[in-house]
Formats: C-alpha cells, sequence, structure tokens
C-alpha cells in the first residue's frame, strides 16, 4: 500500500475512499433526466452493470465488488416474476401511490425514511397486509 494521486487528488495510503454512487447515478452528464425513475431506460442500451462502466455500478466496482452479483442476478428476477404472478399487490384503503413519502433516509445504504403498508391478495384466495418497513422500524418492533 502506498500514498497515491488520483485526477489531482491526494489519497494517502490506508485512506478509506467512499464512492459517491448515488451521485454518480445521477450525474446530468451520463443520465438523462437523472432524477426521473425511468427504468425503461435501459430498454433499448445495453449498460454494464458488473462495474466496467464506471456511470453504473449498484455493485460496486473493482476488488471490493459484490461477491454476490451473480448469485443475485440469477435469482432477482425469479423472486420477483414470484411475488408479482401470486399477488396481485395494493395499497390499503383509499392510498393512493402519490400520496406515499419516497424520502430516503441518509446513510451508507438507502433506505426509506417512513414505512408504509402493502396488501398482498393472493391470486388464489385471500389476502394479507405486508409492512414494508425501514431497519428502524424493524428494530422498534423486535425490541
Ligand atoms: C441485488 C442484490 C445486491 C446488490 C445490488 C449488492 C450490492 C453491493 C454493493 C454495492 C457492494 C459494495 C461493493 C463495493 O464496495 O464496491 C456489495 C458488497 C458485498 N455484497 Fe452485495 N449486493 C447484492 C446482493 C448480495 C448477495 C446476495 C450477497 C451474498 C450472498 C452479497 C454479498 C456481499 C458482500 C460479502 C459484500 C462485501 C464485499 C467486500 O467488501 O469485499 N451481496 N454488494
Amino acid at each position: 500500500m502506498e500514498d497515491t494521486k488520483i485526477l489531482g487528488y491526494s489519497i494517502p495510503k490506508k485512506c478509506r475512499v467512499i464512492i459517491n454512487a448515488w451521485a454518480i447515478g445521477r450525474h446530468p452528464d451520463y443520465w438523462e433526466m437523472p432524477e426521473e425513475f425511468q427504468p425503461e431506460r435501459f430498454l433499448n442500451r445495453s449498460v454494464d452493470y458488473k462495474g466496467h462502466e464506471f456511470q453504473f455500478i449498484p455493485f460496486g466496482a473493482g476488488r471490493r465488488a459484490c461477491p454476490g452479483m451473480a448469485f443475485s442476478v440469477a435469482t432477482i428476477k425469479l423472486v420477483l416474476a414470484n411475488l408479482l404472478n401470486r399477488f396481485e399487490w395494493k395499497l390499503p384503503g383509499e392510498l393512493r401511490g402519490e400520496d406515499l413519502s419516497m424520502d430516503e433516509a441518509p446513510g451508507l445504504t438507502t433506505r426509506k425514511k417512513a414505512s408504509f403498508v402493502l396488501v398482498a391478495e393472493s391470486r388464489t384466495g385471500g389476502s394479507e397486509g405486508i409492512e414494508v418497513m425501514d431497519s428502524a422500524a424493524i428494530a422498534s418492533k423486535e425490541m
């Protein structure tokens, strides 16, 4: 390990560098309308997610990149497809999507500031309320 310089910045050895992937993922030089939730932006272009194109690093990059990447990519569609296939997802009562707060709590990982309840109606009958909670709400329930 040794001191180094990157883009004019001095990085002393043993210094902990935290990459702001959130800001990179919203950089207007790389993303059109970066603040808009547009998953379809990925439909007609192939953006590498494995850490080779630095504007999109959901699993990090380099030697400390996520070792669970292959497992996640192999299973995530299966999990999501099962949840969507088996349940009809609704908001309770008169609540509308626009009423929900999508504010994020500060931290190294992104989580919701306020929790909300979803109603998962089984497509084969029955319904259950599923509470989507932030970690603080989970901790307070466990106590
Ligand atoms: C969609 C699912 C996942 C995403 C988006 C994700 C994302 C990430 C990110 C961004 C990092 C930090 C990488 C860096 O520092 O550059 C990381 C690290 C890590 N992930 Fe994941 N991850 C996911 C699933 C998983 C799974 C399923 C496992 C284990 C089975 C896992 C195990 C780890 C471990 C052990 C690290 C620490 C690696 C290290 O610091 O050397 N991840 N992950």
